[in-house]
This record gives C-alpha cells, structure tokens and sequence, in this order.
C-alpha cells in the first residue's frame, strides 16, 4: 500500500544576500511579513497541507528559526502577567505547530545538495514535500495540499508552475510539457535558469514540490549544474523520464518574498488584509502618490 505523505522539507540554509545587512545576524527565513517571519507561513502551509514532520535544513546562524518554534516559558510568562491572552495564544499555537526536525547542511552545495541533506530522515520509499521559503503562497487550499492530491491522483511527483514574463526565465526553473488537463502538465523537459532565448517556454517552477523518496538517488547522481550547484530541477529531469513527472498551476497567488519588491509588496498586501491597518495604509499610500505624482 502506498505510503501517505506525512513530512515537508523545507531548505533553509541560504545565506540571504539579497537582504543584507538585515539577513547578516538574522536568518533570512525570520524577516516578517508584517508581523510574521516568512518561515511561519512556510510550515503553516505545510501543516495546513496535512503534514506532521518539518525537516528543516539549515546552516551556521540559523539557531533563530529553532528557537521560534519552540516554546518560550519567559515571554509567555511575562505575557499571562500582562493579560495578553490574545498574543499569548498566538505564541503557544506557534510552538505547537508540527514537529520539527533540524538538520544542517554542511556545505552550500545547492538547492538539489540540501534536499539530499534530508535523506534518511525521509526515506526513499515514501514521498515527502519540498517547500521554498522564498515563495510564499496566499491560497484557500494550500498549494502544497494541490500538489498531494495531484500526487494521489496521478500517482506521480508534482511540481508547482506559474507563468513568468519571458525576460525573468533566467530567474527559474523552466519546463516544458503537454497539457494534461487545464492547469496541469505533463513534465517533458526542465532547464534551471535558462536565458530568455533558449528557455523551453514561460512556465516557471516555483517553490512547492511533492516527491517520490526515489528522487535521492537522482540528486545523489546528478553533476553540478547551473551556477557549479547541484540543481533540483536537473534531478527532476530524470525523474519525468523514468516515471513521468506533472505540473500543477496551483491556485492562489504567489509572492516572492526572497526578492526585494516581492518582499515589499507581499507586507502591503497583508496589511490590506488587517482591518486596523487598512485604511490607515490606504490614506498613506494615497499621499505617496500624491507627492510622486
Ligand atoms: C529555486 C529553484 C528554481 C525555482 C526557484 C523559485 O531557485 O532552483 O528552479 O524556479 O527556486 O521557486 P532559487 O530562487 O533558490 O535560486
């Protein structure tokens, strides 16, 4: 019988230049949206999908992600003397979510390299999750939950696609595939970051990947590639010829909280969503344009 998915692993050993300095002490998968770090939503998404172990992959400066799932006695004490229930719950149901499990990757080697990381804790007769902490999804049914029922269904790995503007290919892992239905394909080829005029098409991958345990042995065969790194999308290549692999153009909108303006415009669109800072915002975001006009 086949094994039900039951752990995500989530790569967070990247050293975040994009954003320094604020990433030099920090992890990068701390700084908030709004008033969450963006690996909160991460593991969320991966709870919410009906995950029960988080393995974590991380690196040297990471411990702040440890620490914020696990449980805080001082402040929860210092919250219950204030009688900030509200906060106090938010914090306690943080320390619950899942459990996770920690794991280092010793040398940045790439995103392929560090999902490797994890074999053993996931073993390579089941299937597991991968979630990138840069893409961050806003979805009533989580993406990565699209991708296990497209993984049940079709008894395959399932990667997320997006369409991107053609110049951004470069940006992505790009497939090419056949329309299986509306919104899902059949994998034929993948290139990671291709130029704009060599890139197969414009449906890019973009961070949620459900798997077969067999993919290890894959990445463990597959040379550097693009950037010296061992790529995930190469490995992936291998395993849509030997078993077939699909696309899903998961429902929901995506921020790519790993680049500056994705960052930016993903904490106005959450502060949208609070009913305290909205119009506050609004009226403030009216001036702005007012004064660059
Ligand atoms: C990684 C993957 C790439 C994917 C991208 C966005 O690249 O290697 O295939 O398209 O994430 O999810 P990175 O942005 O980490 O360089």
């Amino acid at each position: 019988m086949k094994r039900p998915i039951r752990k995500a692993v989530i790569p967070a050993a990247g050293l975040g230049t994009r954003f320094l300095p604020a990433a030099k002490a920090v992890p990068k998968e701390m700084l908030p949206i709004l008033d969450t770090p963006t690996i909160q939503y991460v593991v969320e998404e991966a709870v919410e999908s009906g995950i029960e172990y988080v393995v974590l992959v991380t690196g040297r400066g990471k411990g702040a992600i440890e620490d914020h799932f696990d449980i805080a006695y001082e402040l929860e004490h210092t919250l219950e003397m204030r009688g900030k229930t509200d906060l106090l719950s938010k914090m306690r149901a943080i320390a619950e979510r899942g459990s996770l499990i920690s794991i280092r990757q010793k040398q940045a080697l790439g995103l392929g390299h560090a999902v490797l990381t994890a074999r053993g804790v996931v073993d390579d007769e089941e299937s597991f999750a991968v979630l990138l902490g840069d893409d961050i999804y806003d979805a009533e049914v989580p993406a990565t939950r699209q991708l296990m029922d497209a993984h049940e269904k079709t008894g395959r790995g399932a990667i997320s696609l997006m369409e991107v503007p053609r110049e951004q290919t470069n940006k992505y892992g790009i497939v090419s595939g056949r329309k299986r239905e509306d919104g899902v394909f059949e994998i034929e080829a993948l290139v990671e970051k291709p130029d704009p005029k060599n890139a197969p098409s414009n449906l890019a991958i973009v961070g949620r990947y459900v798997l077969p345990g067999k993919v290890f042995k894959l990445i463990a065969e597959t040379p550097p590639g693009h950037g010296g790194e061992i790529q995930l999308t190469d490995a992936l290549q291998g395993l849509a010829d030997d078993e077939g692999l699909v696309g899903v153009v998961c429902k929901g909108v995506r921020h790519d909280a790993g680049d500056k303006l994705g960052w930016l415009r993903a904490n106005l669109v959450y502060a949208l969503k609070d009913e305290e800072l909205k119009e506050p915002l609004l009226s403030t975001m009216r001036e702005m344009l007012e004064e660059h006009k």
